[in-house]
Parts: structure tokens; sequence; C-alpha cells
């Protein structure tokens, strides 16, 4: 699909879209509109339970007097506090149903809104199109003509064209990038796995972007022997990929670390067979970051950023690691493997370790769909949130507020801490009991950041979808790719 910006002009073709606010009060495109078609609009509301509502729409045949197709009554909310976030929304709601409603092309009447710029008004309405009209169809080779989306081109007309044209290559660089995070995500795991997804980060260069691939025999050289017992059962080899954008000279780098686990059967801690398949997703946390450091990249974000993930396959075999073995990490500490199927947290203890190690970096914070008990907790609304440190938590939390992505913290405490003591090693990988697992995971990472500051977003709640929201259609949801280049737009440029 195509995102156009053009001079406000009536449509020659496919849909003319105007908005209506909360009230049933027409915009004055609608206005216009209403007056050129006799009051089909007034009538047409008045039959209907339309009320302007943000998300609701409202087709109308078009009059025989004009070439349209139809016409498309978009409900805007509230007239006052129009933001960035709601534009977008609505952008991505009106390509659902134009796609559904079988539409080719459609163009928005985009009148001046109360609180946000023209151009800012008429890129954010692109962009929520572009993001919700992504689909991972590759492998559909089969689908009928009418069951694919037939939106070819989406056009936004208004006083702020000339301005949406400046503005809009950075957001569609993040809507790209956005999107390739999300296809990683949705590759099953014969097709992404530790090498091919490090070659997938390595496309990376293309955007100016330092990446560095550390195979078995190097990271085993670094003592990197957390990350590595997880993958030793694997027919396909660990990797851990290093990614660095230097957008900026000055200061420290900040840092972003993922959880890249591209098949999580258990190991021997074998899980039920049943939903194992969303196991392919258990790399999202490396996803994320990949596509991160592609954003800030592609838009040339003014910051010195570093992206280290841990790529793995946790696979049951005659070589995989056993319950109880002992491993020693690359910070010196030792770790006792009660539990096999807790192996994010092993792959992040090196991945961490090395990071500061190497790194020195002003923060850390890593991503990863680690817990079921993050979903038990804060189920598919809100992401975990961990942190040594609260300006930085609290950072986190605002970014995740503004674009839509929310993160809910919890507590960390030494009382936490001592339920990962072992009784034969430094630290156990499980604590034991159900209670608190999110936490205990959490603690257990905390005990690999050498007191640099960091936080953990727990996102195996909110890296799939299983329902479409109006930016985000179901599917890998790209979790974090939109908060943490907010977080870094914000505070950690220039
Ligand atoms: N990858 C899983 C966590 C997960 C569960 C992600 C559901 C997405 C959806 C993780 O490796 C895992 O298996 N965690 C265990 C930890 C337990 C053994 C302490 C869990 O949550 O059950
Ligand atoms: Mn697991
Ligand atoms: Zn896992």
């Amino acid at each position: 699909m195509k995102i156009a910006f053009a001079e406000p002009s009536m449509p020659k073709t496919g849909a003319a879209v105007v908005g209506v606010f909360e009230g049933r009060k027409l915009s004055p495109s609608a206005e216009r509109l209403d007056k050129e078609t006799g009051g089909a609009i007034g009538r047409a509301i008045e039959a209907s339970r339309f009320q302007g509502k943000k998300d609701e729409v409202l087709a109308l045949l078009a009059p025989p007097n004009l070439p349209l197709s139809r016409i498309v009554l978009a409900g805007l909310g509230k007239a006052e506090g129009v933001d960035a976030r709601r534009v977008q929304d609505i952008g991505g709601t009106l390509v659902s149903h134009l796609n559904g409603a079988g539409e080719k092309e459609a163009a928005v009447l985009l009148d001046d809104l109360d609180g946000l710029e023209p151009g800012e008004a008429a890129v954010n309405l692109g962009y929520g199109a572009l993001l919700r009209s992504y689909r991972f169809d590759k492998y559909k080779t089969k689908e009928k003509p009418e069951k694919k989306p037939s939106l070819a081109r989406f056009t936004v007309m208004s006083q702020g064209a000339a301005a949406a044209k400046r503005l809009w290559p950075k957001l569609e660089a993040t809507a790209e990038a956005i999107k390739f995070t999300r296809d990683l995500v949705s590759e099953p795991a014969n097709v992404i796995y530790p090498e091919t997804l490090a070659e997938q980060a390595r496309t990376l260069e293309g955007y100016g972007v330092k990446v560095e691939i550390l195979d078995e025999r190097k990271m085993k050289r670094l003592g990197m022997n957390a990350l590595l017992g997880v993958g030793q059962g694997s027919a396909h080899p660990p990797r851990l990929v290093v990614m660095e954008w230097k957008g900026s000279e000055r200061g420290k780098p900040i840092a972003f670390v993922g959880k890249g686990v591209t098949f999580d059967t258990g190991g021997i801690s074998i899980k039920p067979s049943e939903g194992m398949w969303d196991m392919k997703w258990d790399m999202a946390g490396a996803g994320v970051v990949i596509g991160l450091m592609r954003a800030l990249a592609a838009r040339k974000a003014k910051v010195h950023a570093v992206g280290v993930v841990g790529l793995v396959e946790n696979m049951p075999s005659g070589a995989a690691q056993r319950p109880g073995d002992i491993v020693t990490s690359m910070s010196g500490q030792t770790i006792e493997v009660l539990n096999t199927d807790a192996e994010g947290r092993l792959v992040l203890a090196d991945a961490l370790w090395y990071c500061q190690d190497r790194f020195k970096p002003r923060f850390m914070i890593d991503l990863a769909t680690l817990t079921g008990a993050i979903i038990v907790a804060l189920g598919h609304e809100h992401a975990g949130l961990f942190a040594n440190n609260d300006e930085l938590a609290d950072r986190i939390v605002a970014a995740g507020r503004s674009v839509g992505e929310l993160c809910w913290r919890l507590p960390l405490s030494e009382a936490y801490d001592r339920e990962i003591d072992s009784d034969a090693a430094d630290v156990k990988n499980i604590s034991g009991g159900r209670a608190a697992s999110s936490i205990t995971a959490a603690q257990f990472l905390q005990r690999f950041v050498n007191d640099v500051p960091w936080a953990h977003i727990d996102i195996a709640g909110t890296a799939w979808s299983k329902k479409d929201s109006p930016t985000v259609p179901k599917g890998a949801t790209a979790f974090g790719v939109r908060l943490l280049d907010r977080l870094v737009a914000e505070h950690y440029e220039g």
C-alpha cells in the first residue's frame, strides 16, 4: 500500500473519507461534502448508530453525481485534545475498514485539528495506516484475490501536505523497521534460527550499523558457558550479534539487549506439546532490538547506541544440558541449571555481562519473552518492567504511554534475590516455587548487570497478539520498537 500526501481537492476516484467528531459534529470537509450531496451525509448518520466516536466508521455509497465509489465517515472522537496517537489509530482503523470493503483507493480530506500541526496530523494518519496494513502472508500461495487486502493507495489531503512530505521519510523508516521486526518474529523456527537471524541482523550494515557476529568458538573463549549451555542440544549453533550505531560521538553509548531463543522446546525440562508452536516467537526480544537499531540508523538518530542479541535454539537431545548441570558464566558466577526451560535468563546472563563489560554503557535495557508468569500477572495489556534505577524506569513508563506500549513496574528486592541462592553454586536458575516467578527471573538478571543502570522488560504477554488493534494487526506486535525509539528521541539524542 502506498501512502501519499496532497493539497486539499476533491478526490476523483475511490473512497473519499471525511471526519465526524463525537456528538455527530461534522468536520468542515464533511459539511462541504454533505452540501454537495444534497444532505446525504446527515441523512446517513441520522439513520445509523454512528456517533463520531474514535474508531467508529460509517460508509455510504457515493451518490450518482460524484465520480467516487463511496463516502466514508471516520469517527474522530472529541474535538479537544487530539494527539498523534489518536490520529494514528484513526488511520489504522480506516485501513482495516477499507480493506474489508474491497476498496482500492482512498483519499482522506483532513481538516485542521485542535492541538496538532496539520503536517503532524497528516503523517500520523499515514503512519497508523501503514502500521495496520502489515500482513505476514508470504507462505499463503493459494489465497483467493477477494481475501487479499485491496487497498493500494491511501492519500492524505490537507493544508499540511508540504510539511507532511518533509516529515514522512523518518516515520516511514520507523514503520519499515517495525515491519522488519514483525517479519523476523513471525517467521517459523525452520527458517529463522541463530545463523539465519544473525544474517538478518547483518542487513543493518546497509543502514550504516556496524554488525559483528560472534560464533561458538569466540563465545567459548569469552567464557559464555551460560548461553552456550542452552544451545548445546541443538543442531543449530548459537550466535551473539553486536550492533553499533554511532549517530553521535559524545559520551557513553546506550545499550539494548535481546533474548533470541529461536525456538524454546524447554529442553530436557520439555514443554507440553499443546501451544509449543508459540515458542517460535521466543526470539521477540532480539527481533525488537534488531528492528530498533534499524529504526535509529534509518532515521539517523543522533545517538550512540549498541544492540546485543543472544541467539540460541533450546532443544532436547543427547547433547542437551541436563537439569542439575552447573555452568560458569562469563561473569565468573556459577549457575545451577535446575530447569532447562528457564533458559532465557541464562542467555541474557552472558549477553548482559558482555554488554556492560565491553561498552561500559550509560544504561542497559533488555527485552525478553522471559516468563509465562508475567501473563498471569498483567495479561496482554502491559509488559512487566523491572529496574535498578527509578529515572530510567519512569522514562520507560512515560515513553510507553505516549506510544501506546504500556509497561507496569514490578518490584525487585533482596528478599526476592535470596530465593535464587543455590545450595551447590552461586545462583540457581529457578526459585523452586511458583511464587513471584517473573520477579525472581528479573532478580537473576540483576546479578549480571554489575550495577550499571538497567531495566528489564518482560514482553512474554505483549510480543504476540491474538486480536487486531487499530495500529497493530494480530500476530507479531514488535512491542518495544516504538517505545524505545521514543525513549531515545525524547531523552538521549543530540
Ligand atoms: N519462553 C518462555 C516464557 C514464555 C511463556 C514466553 C509463554 C511467551 C509465552 C520461558 O523460557 C519459559 O519457559 N519460562 C518458564 C520459566 C519457569 C521454568 C521458571 C515459564 O514461564 O514457565
Ligand atoms: Mn523456556
Ligand atoms: Zn524461553
